[in-house]
């Protein structure tokens, strides 16, 4: 069967950062180690004055197509994933096509282009599509462009505000790909659930300690879903666990209640019973509550564990990295997850071909989706290639004020008129309204 799956990343930060730590937190009279500690953030990317949804994609994927030395014609669909769309029926992908026509000769007149919404879990599923069109043998030998773009913001004193980010993650997804081949396996975890949602509105609506609880048990739906046609998930043979990172906190305690969960009637649980007793069962107890307070001691004792902090240390924390300093992304999270995941495997020069990933997906509302990618030759290369640590570096610090004024800059609501923080190079910028309201784009020499 024709190896399917991701063949180049590229990635694009909004060009402004916060340090929650240092700006944020003092405002919100908040600790700061709740910031760094608690959910693990030390940052967060903004776009510019003239950057959005449109530019940080067109950027990434202009970028994707120059360094793989891609032409229009090479490509047979593009796909983009947001849930911050500004339009209800023109696609994004339509402006992003339009924006990188103005840079080359050729167009993408014979391109299916659309859009996926599903809260953060649409970018895996534009990937789903694409992998079944090549698969379906519809692609005349064309690769696909995904393009998971947002820009997070939550309205102003939301508990939300502190997880914010801006950024687009485009990938090349192919026949025969340089990076990783996605399972065939998936598991689905997906319920009507209220924990966050946009009805028509641009800032979410969010019951954010239940999105925590929804995020945890669809997920492990998913997972369980997953092992049912996929088989028993093993500890060794899983080399890192790109999840969703609405938060580095948030999957701290996902990774927690997956390495449980994989541990169950294993040896690894066996040889933990001396030091933290088995895993309570809830068949041994009479009520739900004693149950779930034996859960919670035993995980309490799980976490502690040197089987478990080095589990963790090898697998999660580094897909952690990238989050820690952007925020959540939404649509590109889980991308996000990946691509650090990858980076810090080649800073510590570990051989990956072959290795497993297992990748969890999640989007409010709710689904999860995990399935399995695995690690090619050329990863290094690809790997290699990828500038974001030095885009990261580049950004422009913003004070609060600062902050403040380019909130209302991206804020539909309101009409504002802020100077630009950077100057823009070799790159699509916003450029003011058309004739029909529409939002017009320019390349910047
Ligand atoms: P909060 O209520 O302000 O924070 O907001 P908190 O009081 O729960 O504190 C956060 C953590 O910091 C806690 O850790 C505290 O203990 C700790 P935990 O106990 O949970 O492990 N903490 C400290 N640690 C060290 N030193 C200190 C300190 N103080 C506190 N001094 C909340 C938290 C998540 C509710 C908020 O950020 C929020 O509403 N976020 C938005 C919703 C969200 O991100 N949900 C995640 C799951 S849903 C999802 O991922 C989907 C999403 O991406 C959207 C989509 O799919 O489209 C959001």
């Amino acid at each position: 069967m024709t190896k399917v799956g991701i063949d180049a990343v590229e990635i694009h930060t909004g060009k402004l950062k916060m340090d929650l730590a240092e700006v944020f937190a003092p405002e919100m009279g908040d600790d700061p180690e709740k910031y760094t500690k608690g959910l693990g953030l030390h940052a967060s990317s903004f776009p510019d004055v003239y950057e959005d949804i449109v530019t940080m994609g067109a950027n990434a994927a202009y970028k994707l197509m120059e360094r793989k030395g891609l032409t229009p014609e090479d490509i047979g669909r593009i796909d983009v994933a947001t849930e911050s769309a500004f339009d209800n029926s023109k696609p994004v992908s339509t402006y992003i096509a339009g924006c990188l026509e103005q840079v080359y000769d050729g167009d993408f007149h014979h391109a299916n282009k659309g859009e996926r919404k599903f809260a953060c879990v649409a970018g895996t599923q534009s990937i789903d599509d694409a992998y079944n069109w090549i698969r379906a043998g519809r692609h005349r030998g064309r690769a696909a462009l995904v393009i998971a773009t947002d820009t997070a913001l939550y309205a102003r004193g939301d508990p939300g505000e502190a997880t914010q980010g801006a950024g687009a993650v485009a990938m090349l997804i192919s026949e025969d790909p340089s990076l990783v081949t996605l399972s065939t396996e998936q598991g689905f975890g997906s319920a009507d659930e209220t924990d966050f949602l946009k009805p028509n509105q641009q800032f979410p609506s969010v019951d954010g300690k239940r999105s925590v609880q929804v995020y945890l048990a669809r997920m492990r739906e998913a997972l369980e879903d997953y092992e049912s046609v996929a088989g028993k998930v093993e500890l060794d043979d899983v080399n890192l666990a790109p999840f969703h990172t609405p938060f580095p906190g948030m999957v701290r305690k996902a990774a927690l209640l997956g390495f449980r969960h994989i541990i169950r009637d294993t040896d690894v649980e066996d040889e933990l019973e001396p030091e933290i007793g088995r895993q309570p069962r809830e068949a041994e107890f009479d009520s739900e509550e004693n149950y779930t307070e034996a859960i919670r001691a035993y995980m309490d004792d799980l976490k502690r564990t040197d089987a478990y902090q080095e589990w963790y240390a090898n697998t999660v924390d580094p897909t952690l990295y990238l989050a820690r300093h952007v925020g959540n992304w939404y649509t590109g999270s889980v991308h996000v997850a990946r691509v650090s995941g990858l980076i810090k495997a080649y800073e510590a020069g570990e051989d990956m071909t072959g290795e497993q990933l297992l990748v969890g997906s999640y989007g409010s509302g709710a689904q999860a989706e995990v399935h399995s990618e695995i690690v090619q030759e050329g990863w290094k290369e690809e790997i290699e290639a990828i500038d974001i640590l030095d885009h990261l570096d580049d950004r422009y610090e913003i004070s609060f004020d600062d902050y403040e004024h380019i909130h209302d800059v991206h804020n539909h609501e309101k009409d504002v008129d802020v100077e630009e923080f950077t100057v823009p190079q070799s790159e699509f910028v916003f450029d003011g309204w058309g004739r029909m309201d529409e939002r017009k784009y320019r390349f910047v020499e």
